[in-house]
């Protein structure tokens, strides 16, 4: 298992609080970067992202869940970001066959995988996860970020 040298604990409680994180969170985890993002179902994984899309730059409206396209890339004013939903995928050949090694070696690319940790291999070379799960009420969310 990695190893993560820091963490830092969020919370919002609407949708717009998890879009208000983007701010912050591109500026902790500056690109070049593989991010894992975990959580179920509707926790707010792509609303984050597009919160992040927001503060790199590049047009948020753009941002909808890469469920069936499974890659999405946004261009921000010196980042690219690179949005990825896993969650469909099987194999590491699969994996291999949509680019994302190539991508995550990008200087300039902050690669946001959804439903990275279904994939050993993308917890290998991650350089930070961010676990979001639900809090007491119904728009709460806790949110965990390592790197
Ligand atoms: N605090 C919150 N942060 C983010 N989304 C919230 C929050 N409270 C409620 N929501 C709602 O939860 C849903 C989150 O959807 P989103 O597509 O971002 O989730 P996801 O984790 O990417 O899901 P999936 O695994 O299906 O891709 C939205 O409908 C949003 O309005
Ligand atoms: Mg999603």
């Amino acid at each position: 298992m990695k190893e993560w040298i820091r963490e830092k604990r969020l919370r919002t409680r609407s949708e717009n609080g998890t879009l208000s994180m983007g701010e912050l969170l591109s500026e902790l985890l500056p690109a070049p970067k593989l991010v894992v993002l975990r959580g179920d179902l509707g926790m707010g994984k792509t609303t984050l992202v597009r919160g992040i899309a927001a503060a790199l730059g590049a047009d948020s409206k753009e941002v909808t869940s890469p469920t069936f396209t499974l890659v999405h890339e946004y261009k921000g004013r010196k980042t690219r970001l690179i949005h990825l939903d896993v969650y469909r995928l099987e194999t590491e050949r699969e994996l291999e066959g949509i680019g994302l090694w190539e991508m995550a070696e990008a200087p300039d690319a902050l690669v946001m995988v959804e439903w990275g940790d279904r994939f050993a291999s993308v917890m290998e070379r991650a350089d930070a996860e961010i676990e979001m799960t639900q809090g007491e009420t119904e728009n709460e969310r806790l949110l965990r970020v390592r790197w």
